[in-house]
């Protein structure tokens, strides 16, 4: 694991927009991993200025995001699916048919779910998963418990998920209580991960995930046993190592 502390979010934010930058550079038909939540708006907006500059291309990339909420419209404003093209997809040239979210809006979520690990595995698998970890520890919408799911699958959301994501919402009761999620296999089954953690709120599971141990009650450290893991965190996330 590399684990590199910077001062700031702004920061944080260069550096994950770097790592991200590099890996397209290198490979420009790489197949990437997404995450939504606050912490990557900034990094989303920072590649969008590369690509602005004439510096980065997305024409052969491929995305593959963790998890919508379920269920929900995709022009719903706090859709992952309108967040997505909001801060990125809008502002670069991917291709519309190289995206993948899963589907908020399908009827029948298990086929959804199913078909949506068979597209990563005939995408060649995820090059660079971008990753969140939530106040609870959890990593894409896998939340903690005694066993964590392998495949994407629909997942009941945490009370405390509830909570942290309601300040997107007008109100707490609007948050949707489901959500579909790639599962723990997916996302272990990457080939780099880079989880970006960032703010005061965070230095409590920064700690708990840091502690020596792993567990399925805090997802995240389970990307620990990862082969290839940067840890990008700003300082006051980092307070309490
Ligand atoms: C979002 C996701 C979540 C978030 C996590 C942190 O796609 O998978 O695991 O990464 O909840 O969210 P923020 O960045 O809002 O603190």
């Amino acid at each position: 694991m590399y684990r590199m502390i910077c001062r700031n979010y702004e920061e944080l934010s260069r550096v994950g927009a770097h790592v991200m930058a590099e890996q397209v550079k290198r490979k420009p038909d790489s197949v990437l991993g997404l995450a939504t939540g606050g912490t990557p708006v900034a990094m989303y907006a920072a590649l969008s200025d590369m690509y602005r500059r004439g510096d980065l291309d997305f024409s052969r990339v491929t995305t593959f995001n963790l998890d919508e909420y379920y269920p929900i419209r995709k022009d719903n404003r706090q859709s992952y699916d309108f967040f997505m093209w909001d801060n990125l997809f809008s502002h670069v040239n991917i291709s519309r048919e190289n995206i993948h979210i899963p589907n908020g809006e399908t009827k029948n979520p298990e086929a959804a779910c199913a078909a949506y690990d068979e597209a990563v595995r005939a995408a060649g698998g995820l090059d660079l998963l971008l990753l969140g970890i939530g106040v609870n520890g959890h990593i894409g919408f896998n939340e903690p418990a005694p066993a964590l799911t392998l495949a994407t699958h629909v997942t009941e959301l945490d009370a405390s998920t509830i909570e942290a994501n309601a300040r997107f919402f007008a109100q707490k009761d609007e948050v949707p209580r489901h959500a579909l999620t790639m599962g723990i296999g997916a996302i272990m089954g990457a080939r780099r991960l880079l989880l970006l953690i960032s703010g005061d709120n965070k230095a409590a599971v920064v700690k708990k995930l840091f502690s020596g141990a792993v567990s399925t009650e805090t997802p995240a450290s389970l990307l620990l046993l990862h082969p290839d893991l940067t840890i990008v965190l700003d300082e006051a996330a980092a307070r309490l190592l």
